[in-house]
C-alpha cells in the first residue's frame, strides 16, 4: 500500500515501511525503512537540524541550518553541498552540477513498463509510486520509481533520467538506488569468489569511508555476486535488523556503503560507472536496472525468507512458477566432449531407469566441437556422432518416458568457426587491437542487430526443429574487448551488449514458454535476478564436490531461493578437489537445490544404482518442499557443522552436514524451527547407505569371514552390499524439538549398532520432519 499525505509518501508492505518526506526545498529526505509502522505524523523521525554545523556548505543563503551533507536523502545530486558519493554524474553545459527538486508525483496500480530492461513482475496488491524530480537549470528530469510488492515485503527501485535540455547530456554514472539510514553498527556481507568456488559470504563491518564491490567482467560475475546484506550488529540468523539489496540485471555492476560524519550509512546500487557512458540527445532518456530492497526484524533467516518468495512470485518465468523442476541427468562430467548418439543411448537407458526425468546433452554435440578451441556459432549436429540425427534421439529419449535439453553457448564465436569465417566483424573487437581471448572464443557483439536475429533464428529452429523442452545456455569468457560500431560511444557497449542479451533472450523464450531454460556461465558466473527472468533455475557451480557447495549453496541461500539453485551429484573423488565423500552426503547436499546427476552411468556399481534410485524416488516425494519449501540455516557454532532446514508448519526436512570429523565427537544438538509448538512430531532419518570400502580393515568387525580390505573379494563384495545408514527416529512436541534433539552418539572406534551414526569426514544425515497426527 502507498499513501501520500502532506508531503510525506507513506510505502506500506505487510511487515515492513519505507517512508520519505520533502522538504521546505523540494528534496527528498529519507524518514524510515524498517518494522511496519502505521502511517502517522514521522516529525519525530526527521533529522534534527536544530543549529548550524561547521564546516558546512548550506543550500540557501541565510539558512545556515539547512545544509544537504547532513539530511538522509532518496537521490542526491552534485555540487549542492552532499559530498557523500553521488548516484549521479552526468554533464551538461553546468558541468557534472544538478540539483534535483520535487516536481509532482503519480500512484499506480501494478508495475511501470521498462523500454529494454527485464522487471519484476506485479501481481495481487502492487502499486508503483513516481516521483518527478527536475533540474530546471541544467536541462534534466528524474523519474525515481518505487514498486512496493505487499505480500512479499519487497520494494523495488530505479530510475530514469531524461535530458529536457538543448545540448547532449553526458550521463557517466547513474545508480537505480540511493538509500540513507543512519548506522546501527552494520556489518555488510557480500557474496565472492571465482569459477569453482562462487558465493563465499564475507563479512565486514560498515566503518567510515567507503566500501564498494562490484563487477567489471561484463557479466554480474562469480567475483561478486550483485546480491549483498546489511545487518545490525545485535543481528543473527533469526533476530535482529537485517536489509537485503539485489539487481534485476546481469551486466557490470557497483554496490557501495558509505559512513557519513553524522553517523549515516549511504547505500547506492546500480551499474558499475566503470568505462560507463551514455550520451542523451535531447529528449532522449536513460533507465537504471530495477534494485530489489528487503528489510527484516526476523534476523537474516527472516530476509531470505522475504527474497525468496519475492524470487519465486515475481522473478521466475512466469510459466515456470511454482513448477517442480525436474531431476536431470546431464552428459558434461561423464563424457565431456566425448558424446555421440551410442554412448548417449546407453546413459539415457540407465538413467532413466534410475528415475531421471530430464536427459540434457551438453557441449560437444555440434560439428567441428571437439574440444573447446573451435566451432562455437556453428549449431548444426555433428552427423559423425549423430549419424541418425539429433531429432532420432530426442525420440529415443522420450520413449524411455524422459524430455531432453541441449547444450548451447550463443553470446559466443569462435575464431575456427563458419560463423567467424563468414562475419570477422560480428565479434566485440577494438579497432587495431588483437583480440584478448578466454577458453578460445570471443563475444558476438549483440550491440548489432543483425547477430541478434542470427542467434535467434538459429536457437529458435535448435529447439523447434528436435523438439527440445530444455536449454542449458552457457556464456563461458568475460568480456575485454568492449567496443561496438553499433553505438554511439565506446561507454555504451557494456550495457548495450546487455539490453541486446535480453532481447535475444525474450525473442526466444518469450514465444516458447513450456522450454525450460537453465542459465550457466562457467557456473554460476552469472547468477542474478536479470537471468532469472527468463531462467527457471542457474548452474550454481561446476563445483559439484558437496563440501565445497556447502558453502556455495549457503552464499546463494541467503538470496535466492533453491527452486533456482541447479545442484548435481558427480563422481567421487572430485575432479577438482580430489575429496572422497560419500554418494550420500553428494545427494543430501544437492537435494537442497534443483537435483541432477552428472556421472558416467556405465561404471556405477549395483548397490551406487540402488542408492541413487532411492535418492531420487526420495526426491521426488519430497521435491515440493525441497524447492518451494521455506528455507532456514541453523546456526551450529562451529565450521565443521552445517545444518540446513527446509519446510515447517506440517512438515521440515532438515539436513546434518559435517565438514570433517573431530576424534571422540562432541554431541550434536538438532534444533528444528517453525513448528506447531503443541503439535507432535516424528523426525526420522532419511535410510542412506555406507558403502563397504568407506569403511577399510573395520569391515571385519561385521564380515563373517576375515577379508583382505584391498583384496578382490572385498572389491566384488562392497560393489554389491552396504551397511545401512540413518537408523535413527525421535519424536517430540513443535515445542521440544525447537529447543534441539540430542542425536544418536557419533561413531569413535568403540563399537557400532544400527544407531550409530556413521559420519566421518564429510557425513551427513537428511531428516523428515512429519506431523503426527496429519500422517
Ligand atoms: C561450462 C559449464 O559450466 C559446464 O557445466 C559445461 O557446460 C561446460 N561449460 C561445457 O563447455
Amino acid at each position: 500500500m502507498i499513501e501520500v499525505r502532506d508531503g510525506v509518501f507513506f510505502l506500506q508492505t505487510r511487515t515492513t515501511s519505507y517512508w520519505f518526506a520533502l522538504t521546505e526545498h523540494g528534496h527528498l529526505e529519507h524518514l524510515h525503512y524498517g518494522p511496519l509502522l502505521p502511517p502517522q505524523d514521522p516529525s519525530a523521525l526527521r533529522v534534527k537540524r536544530t543549529v548550524e554545523f561547521g564546516a558546512t556548505v548550506v543550500y540557501a543563503p541565510g539558512e545556515m541550518e539547512y545544509g544537504l551533507d547532513a539530511i538522509p536523502l532518496e537521490y542526491s545530486g552534485i555540487g549542492q553541498g552532499d559530498y557523500r558519493m553521488s548516484p549521479v554524474e552526468v554533464f551538461t553545459t553546468h558541468g557534472a552540477d544538478t540539483d534535483f527538486v520535487y516536481r509532482d508525483h503519480r500512484l499506480l496500480d501494478g508495475t511501470v513498463a521498462s523500454a529494454g530492461l527485464p522487471i519484476a513482475d506485479g501481481g495481487e496488491g502492487v502499486q508503483t509510486l513516481e516521483v518527478t524530480l527536475a533540474d530546471e537549470r541544467a536541462g534534466l528530469e528524474l523519474a525515481l520509481l518505487y514498486t512496493v510488492f505487499p505480500d512479499v515485503d519487497v520494494i523495488t527501485r530505479r530510475a530514469v533520467l531524461r535530458n529536457t535540455g538543448e545540448g547532449t547530456a553526458e550521463l557517466a554514472k547513474l545508480a537505480s538506488l540511493q538509500l540513507d539510514l543512519p548506522d546501527r553498527g552494520y556489518t555488510i556481507r557480500t557474496f565472492d569468489g571465482g569459477w569453482i568456488h562462487e558465493a563465499h559470504a564475507h563479512d565486514r563491518p560498515v566503518t567510515s569511508g567507503v566500501f564498494s564491490t562490484g563487477s567489471t567482467t561484463g557479466a554480474s560475475s562469480a567475483r561478486h555476486n550483485p546480491g549483498t546484506l546489511l545487518f545490525a550488529s545485535d543481528a543473527d540468523e533469526e533476530r535482529g535488523w537485517a536489509y537485503g539489496f539485489n539487481l534485476v540485471y546481469s551486466g557490470n555492476h557497483a554496490t557501495s556503503f558509505e559512513r557519513d560524519q553524522h553517523g549515516s550509512v549511504r547505500v547506492m546500487a546500480g551499474i558499475q560507472p566503470q568505462a560507463f557512458r551514455w550520451p542523451l540527445a535531447p529528449g532522449e532518456a536513460f533507465e537504471t536496472p530495477e534494485a530489489v530492497l528487503a528489510f527484516s526484524d526476523e534476523g537474516l533467516n527472516g530476509l531470505s525468507d522475504r527474497m525468496h518468495r519475492f524470487v519465486n512470485g515475481h522473478i521466475t518465468p512466469a510459466a515456470q512458477r511454482g513448477v517442480p523442476r525436474p531431476v536431470v541427468y546431464n552428459s558434461w562430467e561423464a563424457a565431456f566432449f566425448e558424446i555421440d548418439e551410442k554412448r548417449l543411448t546407453a546413459y539415457a537407458r540407465q538413467a532413466a531407469k534410475l528415475g531421471v526425468e530430464l536427459f540434457v546433452i551438453d557441449d560437444g554435440w555440434f560439428a567441428g566441437r571437439a574440444d573447446d578451441t573451435r566451432a562455437l556459432g556453428d549449431y548444426t549436429v555433428d552427423a559423425k556422432k549423430f549419424p541418425a540425427g539429433m531429432k532420432a534421439l530426442v525420440d529415443r529419449v522420450a520413449k524411455l518416458g524422459m524430455r531432453t535439453g541441449i547444450w548451447v553457448e550463443p553470446e559466443m564465436v569462435s575464431e575456427d568457426s563458419e560463423l567467424y569465417r563468414a562475419h570477422p566483424d560480428w565479434a566485440l573487437r577494438i579497432p587495431g587491437k588483437a583480440a584478448r581471448e578466454g577458453r578460445h572464443q570471443q563475444l558476438l557483439d549483440l550491440c548489432n542487430p543483425a547477430v541478434r536475429d542470427y542467434i535467434v533464428e538459429q536457437v529458435g529452429a535448435l529447439i523447434d526443429d528436435n523438439g527440445f523442452s530444455y536449454v542449458k545456455w552457457d556464456m563461458n569468457r568475460h568480456m575485454a574487448d568492449a567496443y561496438s560500431p553499433h553505438v554511439a560511444h565506446p561507454g555504451m557497449t557494456a550495457h548495450a551488449f546487455q539490453l541486446g542479451l535480453y532481447e535475444v533472450l525474450e525473442r526466444i523464450f518469450g514465444p516458447r514458454p513450456h522450454v525450460l531454460l537453465e542459465m550457466c556461465s562457467s557456473g554460476g558466473n552469472r547468477f542474478d535476478l536479470g537471468m532469472l527472468r527468463w531462467a527457471a533455475m542457474i548452474w550454481t557451480s561446476d563445483d559439484t564436490d558437496p563440501i565445497e557447495r556447502l558453502d556455495i549453496q549457503q552464499g546463494m541461500s541467503y538470496l535466492y531461493p533453491q527452486s533456482v539453485v541447479s545442484a548435481h551429484v558427480s563422481a567421487s573423488p572430485h575432479q577438482q578437489t580430489l575429496r572422497d565423500t560419500p554418494l550420500s552426503t553428494r545427494f543430501n547436499v544437492a537435494a537442497f537445490g534443483c537435483l541432477g546427476y552428472e556421472y558416467d552411468l556405465d561404471f556405477l556399481t549395483p548397490e551406487e544404482k540402488r542408492e541413487i534410485t532411492e535418492q531420487i524416488a526420495f526426491y521426488k516425494q519430497h521435491r515440493e518442499l525441497l524447492q518451494f519449501g521455506r528455507f532456514r540455516r541453523i546456526p551450529s557454532g562451529r565450521r565443521e557443522r552445517v545444518m540446513w532446514q527446509i519446510g515447517e508448519g506440517d512438515a521440515a526436512i532438515v539436513g546434518n552436514f559435517q565438514r570433517g570429523v573431530r576424534a571422540a565427537p562432541e554431541r550434536d544438538i538438532l534444533p528444528i524451527a517453525g513448528l506447531h509448538p503443541d503439535a507432535v512430531y516424528r523426525v526420522d532419518a532419511k535410510p542412506q547407505r555406507i558403502m563397504l570400502d568407506r569403511l577399510g580393515a573395520l569391515v571385519n568387525h561385521v564380515s563373517p569371514v576375515r577379508l583382505d580390505p584391498n583384496g578382490l573379494v572385498m572389491n566384488v563384495v562392497s560393489k554389491r552390499r552396504s551397511l545401512p545408514d540413518g537408523v535413527e527416529s525421535y519424536h517430540g512436541t513443535g515445542e521440544l524439538l525447537a529447543a534441539g534433539i540430542k542425536l544418536e552418539m557419533q561413531f569413535s572406534g568403540t563399537g557400532h549398532n544400527p544407531a550409530v551414526r556413521m559420519l566421518g569426514d564429510f557425513g551427513s544425515t537428511l531428516y523428515t520432519v512429519v506431523r503426527e497426527d496429519a500422517t
